[in-house]
């Protein structure tokens, strides 16, 4: 595995890869990779001859008082990992090299990005969408692949490539999960022994909210439920919200693909998590 920190040396590996007329999948990560990475990278494999994976902090994304500083860093580990599993190159952008002295550009995706996330974290999709672009324009990639943990997310850069015609595949993948249920996340390691016991009710109350509008309950009965269950386990909410899976819109017709999204704090830790609704038959 190459691993790379400067454009010109990335423009010339991905260039060699083009030449030869091989397929190129892009991974972005924030790094402190888990299995729900090498679940990326491994569909990566099923999808481009080359797989890259990105590794970097994006500070445009996190608000002040949010997590940057702590976030962890594991970029030894990382490596290691990603070398293990056949990836071809990982892109380490420092942070100048991202962002130059004088950067002053920002894309930004309306609608889909307002609520939910982008309410409670004003600017994040901004950053998001900001350094997706880079990270493309970079590793100009055939695909790319993003976890369904951050739905949200993945519906902001569905709407950005077909927009902006970037013209590339974005492939979602399963959320990859623990025994118990709990979405593998690399904020996990934040949770104390009891908030990690705790957190749990995150997935479950999902489930409880799931099958009781599969059951015929309307939506606001279903999050009520998945309040109560999420409050009664330590957590404090900050939405529950079932909406149309592809615009993100409150409301959604039982005849289009739903997703339940919740994001809730345990102690200092926020988490999020979704669940998709199946669609209603006959
Ligand atoms: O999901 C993440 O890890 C980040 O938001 C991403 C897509 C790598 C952009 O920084």
């Amino acid at each position: 595995m190459q691993t790379i920190r400067d454009k010109a040396t990335l423009r010339r590996a991905v260039d060699s890869w083009k030449a030869a007329g091989e397929r190129v999948a892009l991974v972005p990560t924030m790094g402190a990779l888990h299995a729900g990475h090498m679940a990326l990278v491994a569909e990566a494999r099923r999808h481009a001859a080359r797989v890259a994976v990105s590794i970097f902090v994006n500070p445009m994304q996190f608000g002040a008082g949010e997590d940057l500083d702590r976030y962890p860093r594991r970029e030894q580990a990382d490596a290691r990992m990603l070398a293990d599993a056949g990836v071809d190159l990982l892109w380490l952008p420092p942070v100048e090299v991202m962002y130059p002295a004088g950067f002053a550009s920002k894309v930004s995706v309306t609608g889909v990005s307002d609520g939910l996330d982008g309410a409670a974290r004003p600017g994040h999709f901004d950053g998001v969408a900001t350094v997706v672009t880079k990270l493309f324009n970079q590793v100009r990639p055939d695909v790319a692949l993003f976890g369904e943990k951050d739905f949200q997310q993945l519906a902001v850069i569905r709407r950005m490539v077909a927009d902006l015609d970037m013209g590339l595949d974005v492939i979602g993948v399963p959320t990859q999960r623990e025994d118990d249920g709990l979405a593998l996340s690399s904020r996990n390691i934040y949770l104390a022994p009891d908030e990690r016991a705790a957190a749990v009710a995150l997935p479950r109350a999902l489930g409880v909210a799931a099958r009781a509008i599969e059951r015929g309950d309307d939506a606001t009965t279903a999050v009520a439920l998945a309040r109560e269950a999420l409050t009664a386990a330590g957590f404090a909410v900050d939405y529950v919200a079932l909406v149309d899976a592809e615009t993100l819109t409150d409301a959604p017709g039982e005849d289009r693909p739903r997703r339940l999204l919740a994001a809730a704090r345990i102690g200092a830790t926020r988490l999020i998590d979704n669940i998709a609704i199946p669609l209603k038959h006959g």
